[in-house]
Order: structure tokens, then C-alpha cells, then sequence
């Protein structure tokens, strides 16, 4: 659902561009989208389609390009571990394992407290800090040892109160 806020924050990102051009603000509303409902769904997708004047599936092709887009609700805390060859070079896949042994879930699930949804994700231009770990899209954490990765989670854990 699309709400009357969103709209208006809608507004102001085609705002910036040539009417005839309002599409190119696709990534920008797909992010309002995401900061309002937590995820990007399909219905999420028709909408913006129709409020844009596009496609449903150019819009679904921007939303499942790109790591940062979730297309089902995720934990608070997204953990994406980069598994591109560089990092797999270099300890990237066992960090991913490690995380999934620490955390109790697969690749791709969230814990049932609801607190880390793991991810693993393509390059994120940090191939020398290998292993590295975006968490919710903003924080990098590079060289990231299985000490390092315990820490970040056992102290995510305590700032929720739920060491
Ligand atoms: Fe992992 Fe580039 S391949 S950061």
C-alpha cells in the first residue's frame, strides 16, 4: 500500500526530474518504500509502477538487482557477507559459514528472535578488507576474523538487551 506520506515523499523525488524523464526516480521511491514498510513487495511494486509510469517488471527488475532492496521482511539487523571470488579467496564463504553456525540459520534466513536476516551479496568494492560484511546497508566491516564476527554479534545482541 502505497500511503498518502509516501506519496508526497514520492513527489518530491520526481520533482527532480523532467516530467517526461519521472521514472529515474524508480530507485529513490523503491528506497521511500523500503524506509516506510521495511521491504519492497510485489504489490509495493505495481503501485510505484502505476505511480510512474512504467512497467511492473522494470521496476521488479530494479528491486531484485540490488542487495539493498528487501523483497521480504528482514530482521533488524541485515548482515550481507560478500562471497564474490575475491573474498572467497580470502575467507569470504567461511565467514558466511561461520555466521550461519554463530547465528543458527542458513544463508537467506532470519533468527526467530527476529534480530539478523544473513544475506550473502556480490562485490562491495572492499576486496582488499576480505572478509567484509555490510550490515543494513550502511555499516562495512572489513577483515572481519570469526573473533571479530562473534564480537559484532555478541555486541549487537547486548545493545538489544538480548545477550
Ligand atoms: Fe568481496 Fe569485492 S569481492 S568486496
Amino acid at each position: 500500500m502505497i500511503t498518502a506520506e509516501m506519496r508526497a515523499r514520492f513527489d518530491r523525488e520526481t520533482a527532480k526530474y523532467p516530467a517526461e524523464q519521472r521514472q529515474s526516480a524508480v530507485m529513490a521511491c523503491l528506497s521511500i518504500v523500503q524506509d516506510e514498510l521495511g521491504y519492497v513487495s510485489t504489490d509495493s511494486e505495481s503501485h510505484l509502477a502505476a505511480y510512474l509510469g512504467m512497467p511492473v517488471m522494470a521496476v521488479h527488475e530494479v528491486t531484485t538487482f540490488y542487495n539493498m532492496y528487501n523483497q521480504k521482511a528482514v530482521g533488524k539487523f541485515k548482515l550481507n557477507v560478500c562471497t564474490n571470488l575475491p573474498c572467497q579467496l580470502r575467507d569470504g564463504a567461511k565467514a558466511l559459514k561461520h555466521l550461519e553456525q554463530k547465528l543458527g540459520v542458513h544463508m537467506g534466513e532470519t533468527t526467530a528472535d527476529g534480530l539478523f536476516t544473513l544475506q550473502q551479496s556480490e562485490c562491495l568494492g572492499a576486496c582488499a578488507d576480505s572478509p567484509v560484511l555490510l550490515v543494513n546497508d550502511r555499516h562495512m566491516c572489513s577483515f572481519m576474523s570469526n573473533d571479530k564476527l562473534n564480537q559484532l554479534i555478541d555486541g549487537l545482541r547486548a545493545a538489544e538487551g538480548k545477550a
